[in-house]
């Protein structure tokens, strides 16, 4: 495909993630830089629809490195996901005069983003915006490494009062179907179990191991529960009925998605904003950035799919050996 790019639109799709800000900073700062035209497109996919559009200068993304959420707003776009949603997206694009796009996204914003190249012809970029670290060619996503330090801030509160009160307590954290940031604070924490999608959990063995530990005198647990494999809740009454011992649950949500990026995400989005223009200046479209081993990783859109987290046996083990 041979195009040469005068006007970049940009657009957040999916769940946001802390750091988003900083990598729309970061792709409209480079464009003007070279002397492309930006438009920033409202709402993700579904704003693309309504055309919900608005210039980008250089003010318009000023004082949001360091901001959480995503000032083009976000969105999960039903109509774009069908055959007619994806043939008035390329009639608005060409519309607006724009000669290629961006995508911030997780997977799913990511597979929108290769039929648009792939099936429509239209130049598309993609840059791995979620929190849940499951896409295939980065290291990191956007958004992940606030969201592990966000769901720590937490977890380190719950045990003061697990200790205090002598409790278990069964905190779920997000992920979607991977298990990464579950891992991560759980070790991160120093947390007595971790359950996720990954690997078979022995309920039984736990239920024992907190028995024969509170007989000898242990007074308090943090178990830590990916919710793409098991309810907090359920896992905690499991444990009440199996043990006889308090159990409190805790489902953190949402707010691991927002807040202060970290220094981590800001250099992150900052580092493949700029990568993501350079392949657009250099007319090379249909690709997914990335960072692996701290170099600028690029691969085809198709195959940046969902990956599951590596090392997690390995992970496991440390953590048993530590608590
Ligand atoms: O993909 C990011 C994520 O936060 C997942 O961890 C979670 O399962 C999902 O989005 C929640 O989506 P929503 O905000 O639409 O409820």
């Amino acid at each position: 495909m041979s195009v040469k790019v005068k006007k970049v639109g940009i657009l957040t799709s999916g769940g946001d993630g802390p750091g988003m800000n900083a990598a729309v900073r970061s792709v409209v700062r480079c464009s003007l830089h070279y002397g492309l035209e930006v438009a920033g497109i409202m709402r993700g996919y579904q704003g693309l629809l309504e055309e919900d559009i608005v210039p980008m200068n250089h003010r318009s993304v000023s004082n949001i490195i360091n901001r959480g959420g995503t000032i083009l707003k976000t969105a999960r776009s039903r109509e774009f996901a069908t055959d007619e949603g994806k043939t008035r997206a390329v009639e608005v694009l060409h519309k607006h005069r724009m000669d290629a796009l961006i995508v911030i996204g997780g997977d799913g914003s990511y597979i929108g983003a290769n039929k648009l190249y792939e099936q429509w012809g239209f130049p598309t970029i993609g840059l791995p915006g979620t929190i849940d670290n499951d896409i295939n060619g980065t290291d990191q996503t956007i958004g992940c490494s606030t969201a592990i330090n966000t769901a720590l801030e937490s977890i380190d509160k719950i045990r003061d009062t697990a200790q205090s009160m002598e409790r278990i307590f069964v905190v779920e954290v997000m992920g979607n179907q991977s298990g990464y940031i579950a891992m991560q604070v759980a070790l991160a924490a120093g947390a007595e179990d971790v359950i996720i999608p990954e690997r078979s959990f022995d309920y039984e063995a736990m239920h024992e191991a907190i028995v024969m530990g509170n007989a000898k005198g242990k007074i308090s647990w943090i178990i830590i529960v990916a919710e793409g494999v098991a309810k907090a809740q359920v896992v905690a009454e499991n444990i009440t009925n199996a043990t006889g011992l308090e159990t409190r649950y805790v489902v953190l949500g949402h707010v691991q998605r927002g807040g202060t990026p970290s220094g981590q995400d800001r250099i992150l989005s900052t580092r493949l904003g700029v990568a993501a223009v350079d392949l657009l200046v250099n007319g090379i479209f249909g690709k997914a950035v990335g960072l692996l081993q701290d170099e600028i990783n690029v691969i085809d859109l198709k195959d940046a799919t969902r990956r599951a987290p590596g090392h997690m046996e390995e992970y496991y083990k440390l953590l048993k050996i530590l608590t």
